[in-house]
């Protein structure tokens, strides 16, 4: 697991962007007290992910770019255009609220 953010940081955003490496960026997203990590970039045109509106009834992400949809909790497209789904990486937060994100690899890489 790779320590990328505090509790702290993250709540006053919601939404962060972080980088696992070089390369490899995160989206950290707080929805109803969890913690959810995906791939950064829309799977449609690479648009920032962080920077989309998240619903958390449905626990989704919009894309800023063109709306595509997607699931937080497992990554899945549910609106078009984008279609193929987003990693999700697991993720810990410890006592001291620091969160990590288990580096699986992904698909893309
Ligand atoms: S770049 Fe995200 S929907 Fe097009």
């Amino acid at each position: 697991m790779i320590a990328v953010s505090t509790l702290h940081e993250l709540s006053q955003r919601q939404n962060q962007l972080v980088w696992l490496e070089t390369n490899w960026p995160i989206a950290l997203f707080m929805v109803g007290g969890q913690v959810y990590a995906v791939d950064a970039h829309c799977t449609h045109q690479e648009a920032w992910l962080h920077e989309g509106d998240v619903n958390a009834d449905t626990c989704e992400v919009s894309c800023p770019l063109h709306q595509a949809r997607f699931n937080l909790q497992t990554g899945k497209a549910t609106h078009g255009p984008a279609a193929a789904p987003l990693m999700v990486y697991p993720t810990q937060v410890d006592s001291a609220g620091t969160i990590y994100i288990e580096p699986i690899t992904p698909w893309w890489r």
